[in-house]
Formats: structure tokens, sequence, C-alpha cells
């Protein structure tokens, strides 16, 4: 796609505990992020050990202006921006959690309509799927893991708008097991961090932890097994730090070696289904900052003739870049095929908050186990 005309973009995202405010312009040079602001609300919920909905709603109703007028203060800063440059709002829709998500889409339909722009709905996964774009020349197709604390999905992300989920998680995100088993260890929250810190000194071979769904050909997650055996192991074998570190060094062994499984299955599949040379695996999400994780997957992408991809930490984690990087992509295909003018005001103000919002809806209806709404559906 031609790449001659500048676009510059504001994005919000607000669908979990941070609230983040970016600007991000493309033009002839390339893509650059103007500015990237992100108010953690960890602190607010870690006494109560993991997100509380209702406090993440209200504390991103408290940060979002100041938030929004300091990233916009921050373009500026660089000489090369001013508001007036900018072609349209784009802010996370869905999925995520509903109060949190609605007022940052609520603050950007007042921004938008305030200045006259279009407002970009974006799914908070399809930013993700496009992180490692802000940073990296990854062109489609590429093979995606997402993996955070509420999305585990390999996903073959054919160009913007067009993605195939290869698999997901039928429970539990990659993260949240992360989080909920350095819970029981007394670890504190957000779990991830804490765990991988406690492994470092542990031995990986110490405890037998389930393999879940072996022998299943698809490359669907599962790690609620992992959790149960993690706790009851925590419960009845775990009395000294020497314990500790060896149960988080094998329950983040576990975690890996299922990421590796799933993401070498869909790489083969993957590779039958595009004829690409040198395809790219991009790993994104929060669970990327995992070193062994990380490594990993480096080390297959190697085996397996992908190239490694995980964007700079500040846009692996929840970040408005990426929101603003997939609404400027979203723009720039509308404008080339001249169906910008139907992004009109009643339309940006009608878009909707959705709790639940699959990139691939066409699968997620196919497979009942992945039923997109009700409480047993996948989260994504
Ligand atoms: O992408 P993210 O910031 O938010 C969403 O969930 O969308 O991801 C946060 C998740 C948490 O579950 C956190 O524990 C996990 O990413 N995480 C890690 C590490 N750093 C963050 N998990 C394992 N090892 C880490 N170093
Ligand atoms: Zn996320």
């Amino acid at each position: 796609m031609s790449q001659s005309v500048s676009l510059t973009v504001l994005g919000i995202e607000s669908s979990c505990d941070e609230t983040a405010v970016a600007v991000v312009r493309r033009d002839a040079s390339g893509t650059r992020v103007l500015s990237n602001l992100i108010h953690s609300q960890v602190v607010k919920h870690a006494v109560y050990g993991g997100v509380v909905p209702e406090i993440a709603a209200r504390a991103h109703v408290e940060t979002i202006d100041s938030l929004c007028a300091l990233a916009l203060q921050a373009a500026e800063a660089t000489g090369d921006f001013t508001p007036g440059d900018l072609d349209a709002v784009a802010a996370t829709a869905g999925p995520g959690l509903i109060g949190g998500v609605m007022v940052g889409l609520s603050f950007a339909k007042g921004y938008a309509l305030a200045r006259g722009l279009p407002l970009i709905p974006v799914n908070h996964l399809e930013g993700h799927a496009l992180s490692a774009r802000l940073t990296g020349d990854v062109a489609f197709p590429f093979l995606l893991l997402l993996v955070s604390g509420g999305h585990c999905q390999l996903l073959a992300v054919k160009g913007v708008g067009d993605y195939e989920r290869m698999g997901t998680t039928i429970d539990d995100a990659a993260g949240e097991a992360f989080d909920k088993i350095a819970k029981v260890l007394g670890l504190g929250y957000p779990g991830g961090p804490a765990l991988e810190a406690c492994a470092r000194d542990g031995d990986a071979a110490r405890f037998v932890l389930p393999r879940a769904l072996l022998g299943r050909k698809d490359c669907d997650f599962s790690f609620s097994g992992l959790k149960t055996a993690a706790a009851k192991i925590a419960h009845e074998q775990v009395k000294t730090e020497q314990d500790r570190a060896d149960l988080c060094a094998c329950v983040q062994a576990a975690i890996t070696r299922q990421l590796v499984e799933r993401s070498q299955r869909a790489m083969d599949l993957f590779k039958t289904q595009n004829a690409v040379t040198d395809p790219a695996f991009v790993v994104a999400g929060g669970v990327a900052a995992n070193g062994a994780v990380r490594q990993a997957l480096t080390d297959l992408s190697a085996r397996k003739g992908f190239v490694f991809h995980a964007p700079p930490l500040q846009y692996c984690t929840d970040n408005g870049a990426m929101i603003a990087l997939a609404g400027l992509e979203h723009y720039q295909q509308l404008r080339a095929t001249g169906q910008a003018a139907h992004l009109t005001l009643a339309e940006s103000m009608a878009t909707l908050a959705r709790p639940r919002w699959p990139l691939d809806p066409g699968r997620a209806e196919a497979d009942p186990v992945h039923k997109t709404a009700g409480r047993k559906g996948a989260k994504a």
C-alpha cells in the first residue's frame, strides 16, 4: 500500500488496567511513534490480587483526560506535531472489561466530535496483532502468537482486518495461568514477572506437571489442569524457598513447552497454507516479556525457518501506540479504497463498546468450544 500520504492518528486504550494514549504517524519515511504514555493501575489492584473491573473503570475516568493532554504535549515536544495534524482518533472498542472500554471509547467520541475527526473503533486483539509493525518491517502474511493475561491465540495475520484464528485457549490464558499460580505461591500481583524471577534459582525437572490436550492435533491451549496441579503441589510439598523456586521453574517450563508445541504445529500448517519465503513469526502480549518463553520461541523459529519478531516491551504489553497503528492501518485502507467518507459522524457516535469481539468471527461461531458469548465462552 502506498505510504506517500502522511497520516497521524491518536490512539486510546482502556480495556484492562492500563490507561494509555499515543500519537502515531506514518509517512514516506515510515512509521513513527510521536508519543506513547501509559498510566498503570497496578498499585490499585495489587491489594486484591487481580484486576477489579469497577476500580479499573473509575481509574480510567480519573486519568484519561489529563493523560491525553500529556500525550498530545509530548508529541508536540518532538517539534514535528500540532494537534491540528491529527487525521483520526482510534480507540479500543473491545474485547475487554466493559466499563473501562466504555470510558476510553466515550472519551474518544467526545474528542473526535469536538475536533471534527473520524473515529476508528479498534479491536484490542488487532492492536496486539499489528504491534510488530510499529517498529519492524513485518510483511503480511505472518504468524502471530498472542500471549497476554486475557488472551492466548495463534493467528494467521493475512492483512489488515483479515485474520484466521488457528488456535485459542479453551480455558485460561497463559498470563492468567502465570498470575493465578503466582498468587497461590504468595508471589503477589502481577504474577508473571514475579514467577519468572523466582524460577531463576529453581530446578525445572523436580515436579511432574500435566501436559494438556496431549494427542490432539489442533493448535488449541489449555492451562487449567496445570493450574490445579501446581496448586496441589504448592499446598502439599512447598515448604521452603527452594521448593517454591523449583515449582516456579517447573510451571514456567510447562507453560513454555505448551506454547512451543502449539506454535510448532501452527508453523507447519501456516507453511502449507501460505507460500511465503522466510515467513515471520511474531510473539506479542505481556507474556512475551518472559525470557524463557522468548528464548524457546526464538530457537523454534530458527529451527522451523521463520524470522522471529517480538515488539519492544513497551509495545508488547497494553499500550496506545498499537491501537493508534491499527486505526491508522484501517484508515489508510479505507482511504485507498475510497471508503473513508463512510466514516460519518453519525456512524462514529453510534459505535458500541463490546466485551467480546473475536478477530475471526467465522471460526469462533463454527467451533462450539469457543462460543463468543456466555460464561463459558473464550474471552476473545
Ligand atoms: O498484554 P498485557 O499487558 O495485558 C493483557 O493481559 O492484555 O499482559 C499482562 C500479562 C499478565 O498476565 C502478566 O503476568 C504477564 O502478562 N507477564 C508475564 C511477564 N510479564 C508480564 N508473564 C510471564 N513472565 C513475565 N516476565
Ligand atoms: Zn492486551
